[in-house]
């Protein structure tokens, strides 16, 4: 596709809202490396538009509209997004609802895709949704209240539940299938020019008044431009200059980047699209107490774009019914705590013109919802468990959620080990493995550290390389999965920062006890002269922070992280080797497990990370569908980790040697450590 370049771009603290762009071409074809664009034109390349669509659900509300108009819109959504029908039809008498789910599943069937169809009035939604902490959108009937931006947020609610990254409205009353497709590709346009993940695509519609008579288009025209010029005045207002950038006030086809829509406020009935915009302005650009700090640092984006296809949709209103919705609209904007003196009483003067308040009378408050993200994601699907597969269409196909997604390849997940594989055996530095980390990391593959380490070492290197996937501490002791990383909900043992942990190992303290007592038996043997000569044991638990620097060779910051163990204690054994045999034995025997990694013994409850890697590959398979696993290690410590992944790769030691044990399939990189680590994962 091929877009104007604009210029015209307003700045308010981190909001920045962009000028209308108009269409240029909209397939402009293969790459094309050698050509050069012209200084305004912006070309987005088709590729740049498939992935995005890959990542974007589609929600169509409907309500009683003409099934033909219906199922033309469907013709057009493409293929890869995922469509989300929202309908509040009716089901009483002829049962309009079921039409409506008997075309969505023969078109599903037969262009072979998946998709969702939910009623508004579905008991098991409403129960859902106040199990899970959102009664808002729920009426006293225990069901949701009719309207369309209550349809909205459920369908803002259902694409965040099917980890989509995007998601589009798109009217079902729409005469032109042609128009609907074009809405996407705009959507998929703007997501691909956006520079962060906060971000939004708003349609400006082109009118086509001589084909279509003028009455229609100068109604819809009228509130569109009311609205839209006291949005710029409360936004010139706010800024100290002049503008007329919003033309989108009232944009009823439009899109948002979830981690957007999920902090927006809502307002029901027509003020929805409005009340978008106010909400950005309110939280985000730092007139009000900035509500959101990842937002103010990474900034928000709202593109417009003027369509080509014109827009046809079915005319319900008379002249009346377009003056009650323009009062919505600007009702939201007059009673933000944003609109100043001079732009209320435009508003009001507007108002009571048209007949719409008498005079001394201020526009009515609407009924706002607050952002989707209070709603536990996790609740909310178990409340719906039981619902989710009748949701999906065709009928009897496995749910995208709980099965294998039957399109698409395996998922990739990288288990990897640290000391001595991503991180040199001698100096530490992961430097040589950036290139294929950071390929790894724009494919979105999970990185997921499976190592020795404890929990406040590794966050401290998952943040360095902006690692935001599960980590496995302590080997295979616990695994601690981010809050939201997977949508279906699972059961764990803890909660520690933002993580989820689940705990295979055992605790610190329990272990302690029970080394104490090993130890103990083994002192006494010794005492009794039971064999030859001595035994020290120092355990990194008993000595302080500066002891263990300087038996690690750590900086102080990593040692206190080293020492900080919940679920291991590592030792520095010295003595006669019949000591540290009987010693080791004990451990064995008491049902604990020892690894040796060079210099000192990790102890631990006798858990493995093979175990915890099995546990967390289940989770992503229930997650995500089919996965692939790959393991990288590089001693006899990471054997059982590689015996648990599909892949196994093997990094060389300092030796240039690779650690010698049997495992079928075994492959080996060439390369120390993070070198090997890039080799073996750049051809992934
Ligand atoms: P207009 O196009 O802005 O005049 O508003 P419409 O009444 O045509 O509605 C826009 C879209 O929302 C259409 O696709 C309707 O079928 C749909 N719609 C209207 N009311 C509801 C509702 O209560 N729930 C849902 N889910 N959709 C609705
Ligand atoms: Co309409």
């Amino acid at each position: 596709m091929r877009l104007e370049r604009t210029r015209q771009a307003e700045h308010l603290g981190s909001v920045t809202v962009f000028g209308v762009r108009r269409v240029l071409e909209l397939d402009s074809g293969p790459k094309n490396p050698q050509l050069n664009e012209a200084a305004d034109v912006q070309k987005i390349e088709r590729e740049a538009i498939d992935e995005i669509e890959k990542k974007l659900a589609i929600v169509l509300p409907v309500k009683d509209e003409d099934l033909k108009v219906f199922e033309g819109v469907l013709s057009a959504i493409p293929h890869e997004c995922f469509i989300i029908v929202l309908s509040n039809s009716q089901r009483e008498g002829v049962d309009t609802f079921r039409a409506e789910r008997d075309i969505l599943g023969r078109f599903c069937q037969s262009t072979r895709r998946q998709a969702m169809i939910v009623h508004q009035k579905d008991p098991a939604v409403a129960k859902a949704l106040l199990d899970a902490g959102y009664p808002e959108i729920v009426g006293n009937d225990k069901l949701i209240r009719n309207g369309k931006s209550e349809g909205m947020i459920l369908g803002i609610i259902l694409a965040k539940l099917l980890a989509k990254e995007y998601v589009g409205f798109i009217d079902t009353d729409n005469y032109i299938p042609g128009a609907a497709l074009e809405y996407v590709k705009h959507y998929a346009a703007a997501f691909s020019l956006s520079k962060t993940p906060f971000s939004m695509a708003r349609i400006q519609w082109r009118y086509k008044p001589k084909i279509m008579g003028e009455l229609y288009f100068k109604k819809w025209g009228r509130v569109s431009e009311i609205t839209n010029k006291h949005l710029n005045n409360l936004l010139s207002a706010m800024g100290k200059f002049e503008t007329e950038v919003i033309k989108t006030g009232n944009a009823g086809e439009h899109a948002m980047s979830l981690a957007l829509a999920e902090r927006l406020t809502y307002g029901t009935g027509y003020a929805v699209e409005t009340q978008e915009i106010i909400s950005i302005l309110e939280q985000f650009t730092g007139i009000l107490p900035v509500a959101n700090k990842d937002v103010s640092e990474k900034g928000l984006e709202v593109y417009q774009t003027e369509t080509v296809n014109p827009h046809l949709h079915a005319d319900k209103g008379d002249e009346h019914v377009v003056l009650e919705m323009m009062m919505p609209s600007l009702s939201v904007i007059y009673h933000s705590p944003l609109c100043q003196d001079k732009t209320k009483e435009a508003i009001l003067r507007e108002l009571t013109e048209v007949g719409c308040i008498k005079h001394g009378e201020e526009p009515p408050k609407v009924r706002l919802m607050p952002p989707p993200q209070k709603l536990d994601m996790p609740k909310f699907s178990a409340s719906l468990a039981a619902e989710m597969s009748k949701l999906f269409v065709p009928e009897g196909s496995p749910s995208p959620i709980t099965q294998s997604r039957v399109i698409g390849p395996a998922q990739k997940v990288v288990f990897t080990d640290l000391d001595g594989t991503l991180l040199h055996p001698s100096t530490y530095t992961y430097a040589p493995a950036l290139d294929s980390l950071r390929r790894l990391q724009s494919l979105n593959i999970p990185i997921v550290f499976c190592s020795s380490k404890t929990r406040a070492e590794q966050i401290e290197l998952r943040q360095e390389l902006s690692i935001n996937d599960p980590f496995i501490v302590e080997n295979g002791s616990a695994i601690f999965i981010p809050k939201d990383y997977f949508h279906l909900p699972f059961s764990y043992d803890r909660i520690a920062n933002d993580y989820q942990g689940i705990e295979l190992g055992m605790g610190y303290e329990v272990l302690k006890l029970k080394l104490a007592a090993i130890l103990e038996t083994v002192r006494a043997k010794l005492l009794d002269n039971v064999w030859a000569g001595s035994l020290s044991v120092r355990a990194f638990g008993d000595i302080s922070v500066e002891d263990v620097a300087r038996e690690t060779g750590l900086g102080l910051k990593a040692a206190a992280a080293a020492k900080q163990r919940e679920y291991s204690e590592t030792l520095k054994i010295h003595g006669s080797r019949q000591a540290v045999e009987y010693l080791l034995n004990e451990v064995k025997k008491s049902g604990l497990s020892y690894a040796f990694g060079g210099r000192f013994y990790t102890i631990t409850g006798g858990n493995d990370k093979g175990k915890a890697v099995k546990v967390l590959t289940e989770l992503y398979k229930l997650n995500r569908g089919q996965v692939y696993t790959v393991g990288i290690g590089d001693s006899e410590n990471d054997a059982k980790m590689l015996a648990a992944v599909d892949r196994p790769i093997l990094v060389q030691n300092r030796e240039l040697r690779w650690a010698k044990f049997k495992l079928p399939s075994l492959n080996f990189a060439r390369g120390v450590g993070p070198e090997g680590w890039n080799n073996a994962l750049a051809s992934l």
